[in-house]
């Protein structure tokens, strides 16, 4: 595997980012309009889902970020034939699917998790599938336990070699009886994507249930798949023997709209988010308004603002949907920096994802992180075992400093606080963001932010 700045830099190259670093002077509000295009969490997925038909398939409104070079990279290695057909519309021909490599598997992959996805639709069109040491977000051990427990279920068998796991399957993969220790969307993801051409009907209990995850079921229905979602998070998947292509329309990227929106009030701003929408995004506009936040919703998006007065402090806690998304915590915590008071958040999903806050409590912040989590008689979520909690005591004034991204969120959060910051910040490694922020560049110009970028 590459070492993570290169990693890092091929990621911004590959979609026209040539810059390592960017020079913030920072204080000024962000103000302006942006939109916001087809969810990460979802177009990478509806790619791999197209690997499973035996006819073409069309996806729209596919961002230019990284993560989606990465599948079609991986795609293309397999044989499918990847066309871009209009601004952000992609087309996938799969009629002549083929084995790769390992290494050119490596190769696409990067550091990043799309890999295992790709061992259901390859297990059912070729009996086989390899998939590398896995990378992504370094936000805690990440463990592929439920995915191959849930592949070994369905018939496949499991072999580790010193390149990654090998995974073979002699006969038709047969539907199975799951229960998720987690409803982990990853593992709820690869069940889907195997049990739709198994031999027979799937239970997965415990499933994920992410408006991603919905839209992936819509298009796997698109395909000719048979999938009830039933109350108490469970899914039956009946099998069936082919699948068609499909023509769908991205969800729209909340983690996206809602990063956008914790910018405009941790730099006194005003945004208006064209695409963003509000049925996906309740939990954080709750949150957002608790806060102190001003928006409204209009038909083509939303208007997040400050609203010119103290910001309020607010004690969150991260979970699966319809929770609070883990991914809308950073951003937050940095407009919480401003709040008058105490904060808390408790990251009940990730058992390392505060390592961001280092940064931020350099460039002023006061914000201590409890390793095991803090006990709280106001707790709706489950206390998990590896948990950790963040108390955020503002607000703080934010000078410059100078930062290396750690990963994605907590990368766009450096990139707000920056932003928000008295003085000049130099943050480099900004290629990780481009990992799910499609033209974040261009977007902090339309919106008035003073950068230069640099080498
Ligand atoms: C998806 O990751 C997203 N990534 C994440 O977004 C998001 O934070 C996460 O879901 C939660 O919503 C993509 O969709 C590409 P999980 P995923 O499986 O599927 C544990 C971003 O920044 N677990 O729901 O990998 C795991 O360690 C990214 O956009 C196991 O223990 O998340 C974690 O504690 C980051 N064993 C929890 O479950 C397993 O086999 C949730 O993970 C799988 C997961």
């Amino acid at each position: 595997m590459s070492s993570l700045s290169e990693d890092a830099r091929r990621q911004g190259e590959r979609v026209g980012l040539t810059a390592d670093t960017i020079v913030i002077h920072g204080g000024k509000p962000l103000t302006g309009r942006i939109d916001v295009r087809g969810a990460k969490n979802l177009v990478t997925k509806a790619m791999v889902a197209a690997l499973l038909g035996d006819n073409v398939s069309v996806l729209k409104d596919v961002p230019n970020i990284s993560d989606v070079f990465i599948v079609k990279g991986l795609l293309e290695a397999h044989g499918v034939i990847v066309t871009e057909t209009g601004d952000g519309e992609l087309t996938f021909d799969p009629r002549n699917v083929t084995s790769a490599h390992f290494a050119e598997i490596d190769a696409h992959a990067g550091s990043s998790r799309i890999p295992i996805l790709f061992c259901g639709p390859l297990l059912h069109q070729l009996g086989e599938a390899f998939i590398p040491d896995l990378g992504g977000c370094r936000i805690g051990d990440r463990p592929i336990d439920f995915h191959l427990n849930a592949l070994r279920a369905f018939g496949a068998t499991v072999t580790k070699l010193p390149q990654g796991i090998h995974l073979t399957a002699p006969e038709r993969l047969r539907g199975a009886h799951i229960e998720l220790p987690f409803p982990s969307v990853g593992a709820t993801e690869q069940v889907l994507l195997t049990a739709v051409r198994a031999e027979g009907v799937t239970e997965l209990k415990n499933a994920a249930i992410e408006p991603e995850i919905m839209d992936l079921i819509a298009i796997l229905q698109k395909m000719g798949a048979i999938i009830w979602v039933e109350p108490n998070r469970t899914i039956f998947i009946e099998g069936v023997d082919r699948l068609g292509g499909y023509t769908h329309r991205a969800i729209s990227d909340r983690n996206e709209a809602a990063s956008w929106a914790s910018a405009a009030l941790a730099t006194k701003g005003d945004i208006f988010v064209a695409n963003a929408k509000q049925p996906e995004l309740l939990t954080f506009l709750n949150v957002f308004r608790k806060v102190g936040g001003e928006f409204e919703v209009f038909e083509d998006g939303i208007r997040f603002w400050h609203p010119g007065r103290p910001l309020t402090p607010v004690v969150v806690e991260t979970d699966v949907h319809p929770g609070f998304m883990t991914d809308w915590q950073q951003p937050l915590v940095v407009a919480l920096t401003q709040a008058e008071g105490q904060s808390v958040v408790h990251e009940t999903v990730y058992e390392n994802r505060f390592g961001f806050t280092d940064s931020l409590n350099a460039m002023g912040a006061n914000i201590v992180v409890h390793q095991d989590g803090i006990a709280s008689i106001t707790r709706r979520v489950p206390h998990r075992k590896l948990e950790q909690a963040a108390v955020i005591t503002g607000p703080t004034p934010l000078h410059g400093a100078d930062i290396r991204v750690p990963d994605l969120r907590g990368g766009f959060s450096h990139l707000i606080a920056a932003l928000a910051a008295e003085g000049t910040s130099t943050i480099s490694n900004v290629g990780i963001i481009a990992r799910g922020y499609e033209h974040f560049i261009d977007k902090l110009r339309v919106l008035g932010a003073d950068f230069e970028l640099a080498d």
